[in-house]
């Protein structure tokens, strides 16, 4: 995600963008930038790789002119590490005309190859330089910067939020959008273009939602929204509801309640534009060639914490498509047992933050033992991802509240993406069977959606259970690293001690902690599933019921067996088995985060811990 807004009016432009920035800096922080159209109508801009501040700081020491036209942009890089070269804005037309953008364009290599066939260059590496090179082309035939981005719009592939200005068009600000956030802020004598309300909520708060596949142009007394063939179209009028603090969040009570949701687009976005006719098209593999990739014969993952939990969910499906050996190994734990390795181990990094010293050092060991190293990581350019010989970049938007959610579901969906291509290119898969899988995956967006729509009995679930002092958690193959997950959840939140045990393991010891009222989540795995795990885990529940357990189980809509065994039942909808856990996580995730907040405790930094342990 990036953050992106646009101004127009007689304000400090230049004041009225960066205070914008900053309040959309946590959707995105790896570099900013800003361009402005000074009262003599010259494009002026400037930008910085890093935080903010490092922007702000570039223009106190070489101020932008004044101006009454401009837009501002705060990176999650994508395509292209955060370098200054890569820092939106981008330019086109000969540096009168300035663009930024959120999103992926897939198709922007096809675009780059027509470009350069006309005789452009590029300085960065971004799918994003590729469209404003365009839209000047674009500009200079037509002269009209609203008729340019249609036409350049009507070509793009994939999520894009796109902002332009042109120093021919001054007082225009231009915006389009297809599956990425834009809204109208309507001032008095100013408008507001934003990739979110909390841009522009300390100005306004009346505001125009912007639909799919739709052009904006305003100026500071006109706003004028069509679809990308120019036919005039009536946005959706809204009144914030929110004050600026709390529109940070985009209105959610903590970012964590916000990351939760947004799930769904995480699974999304580190799908998206790697999924073709049915095969994955995995482009950031470096050297990790298929070729390469066909003679190993063994994969070791390290990580730490949730990032394990979500590798353990990922060893299930990748070992049953591939028949590949999968480890999952504790980063810190790796390096000093000594571990065997070879030219066809495979070590696999996968690290939301990539930058975990445990995780760092385990991967320098692997690269000083000769083996290579893929990073699945959510930060791009981190140090785990360039250290590594290739990368898969989930892209769940930066994760802001300490505790790992959405990086979490991102993280299997990118291992899974890993394991299909792993099995087209060993034939380990038919094809028609990977195909399969591919559009199961692609359904699971709309299933996790459906699970967050429906955990409005885990609030007072959470608030009888305020002053639990202990809570298990139980699940079965892949629901095993669930019950881990869930357990961690529970103790970064809420304190309370909380484990999670393999169903099968509790006759061979931790049964002995069930006594009566012992609160007991439990992961229930289909009644379809072919292994009747599910008749397994029913008998597991009545052994814990039988002694007095009180059972909270996750369970898939439909299935009556469990209901005379759980005191509750949270439903998830029907789901293949090794795509369960993507459904499963989010009650246990939702319930963890009310337990913290029902004992009024600091649900986006809990204490003693940070969002990445950069000490070993
Ligand atoms: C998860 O909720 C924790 N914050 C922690 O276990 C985290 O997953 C772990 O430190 C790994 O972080 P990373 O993914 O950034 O490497």
């Amino acid at each position: 995600m990036c953050g992106i807004v646009g101004y127009v009016g007689p304000n400090n432009t230049l004041e009225i963008l960066i205070a914008g920035l900053k309040r959309l800096e946590y959707r995105g922080y790896d570099s900013a930038g800003i361009a402005i159209i000074d009262d003599a109508n010259t494009l002026h801009s400037e930008k910085r790789a890093g935080k903010l501040v490092n922007l702000v700081t570039a223009l106190e020491q070489h101020p932008l002119p004044a101006g009454s036209t401009g837009i501002a942009h705060t990176r999650w890089a994508t395509h292209g590490g955060p370098t200054d070269t890569n820092a939106h804005p981008h330019y086109g037309d000969y540096g009168k005309l300035a663009l930024i953008h959120n999103g992926i364009i897939e198709n922007f290599a096809e675009l780059k190859e027509e470009l350069l066939a006309r005789g452009h260059t590029f300085s960065s590496e971004t799918d994003t330089e590729v469209a404003a090179v365009l839209l000047g082309d674009e500009f200079a035939a037509c002269h009209d910067l609203p008729t340019a981005l249609r036409n350049v719009v009507k070509r793009l592939e994939g999520a894009f939020t796109i902002l332009a200005v042109h120093q021919d068009q001054p007082g225009v600000v231009v915006g389009a959008r297809r599956n990425s956030p834009l809204v109208i802020g309507v001032g008095e004598g100013e408008n507001f273009l934003a990739s979110d309300v909390a841009a522009f909520v300390a100005h306004t708060r009346h505001a125009l939602a912007i639909g799919q596949d739709q052009v904006v142009v305003i100026t500071d007394t006109s706003i004028e929204v069509t679809d990308f063939d120019g036919n005039t179209v009536e946005p959706v009028e809204f009144d914030v509801p929110w004050d600026a603090k709390a529109a940070e969040k985009g209105g959610w009570s903590s970012f964590m309640a916000k990351e939760i949701s947004e799930q769904p687009d995480a699974i999304a976005n580190t799908l998206r534009g790697r999924i073709k006719d049915g095969r994955v098209m995995l482009g950031e593999l470096g050297t990790i060639d298929d070729e390469y990739l066909a003679g190993i014969n063994r994969i070791i993952v390290v990580a730490c914490g949730t990032a394990s939990y979500a590798s353990q969910v990922a060893k299930y499906a990748i070992e049953r498509w591939t028949r590949i050996p999968v480890e999952v190994e504790l980063s810190h734990e790796f390096r000093y047992r000594d571990p065997v390795l070879t030219p066809e181990t495979l070590v696999v990094a996968v690290s939301q933050s990539g930058e975990t010293m445990d995780t760092l050092m385990a991967i320098h060991y692997a690269l000083e033992n000769g083996t290579k190293v893929l990073a699945v990581c959510n930060t791009q350019g981190a140090t785990i991802a360039r250290e590594s010989h290739g990368v898969i970049y989930t892209h769940a938007g930066p994760e802001v509240a300490v505790a790992s959610t959405k990086a979490f579901v991102a993280q299997v969906a990118a291992l899974y993406l890993l394991g299909l291509h792993l099995a087209a290119v060993r034939g380990s898969l038919p094809d028609d069977e990977i195909a399969k899988t591919l559009t199961e995956l692609q359904a699971m967006p709309e299933k996790v959606t459906e699970v967050l729509a429906s955990t409005e009995s885990i609030p007072q679930l959470a608030h009888w259970m305020a002053d639990t002092r202990s809570v298990l958690f139980l699940g079965r193959h892949v629901g095993y690293p669930v019950a881990l997950e869930g357990a961690l959840k529970l103790k970064e939140l809420a304190y309370i001690h909380a484990e999670g045990f393999a169903a099968g393991e509790l006759k061979h010891g931790p049964i002995a902690l069930i006594e009566p009222g012992q609160p007991v989540f439990v992961i229930v795995p289909s009644p379809r599933n072919p292994q009747n795990l599910h008749a397994k885990v029913v008998s597991n529940i009545q052994e814990i019921r039988a002694r007095g357990a009180r059972v909270l189980a996750i369970a898939e809509i439909g299935d009556t067996a469990v209901l005379p065994f759980a005191d509750e039942v949270i439903p998830i909808p029907l789901a293949p088995t090794l795509l369960q856990p993507l459904l499963a996580v989010v009650p246990l995730q939702v319930f963890a985060m009310e337990l913290s907040q029902a004992k009024g405790l600091d649900v986006d930094q809990p204490r003693n811990l940070a969002k990445s342990v950069t000490v070993e």
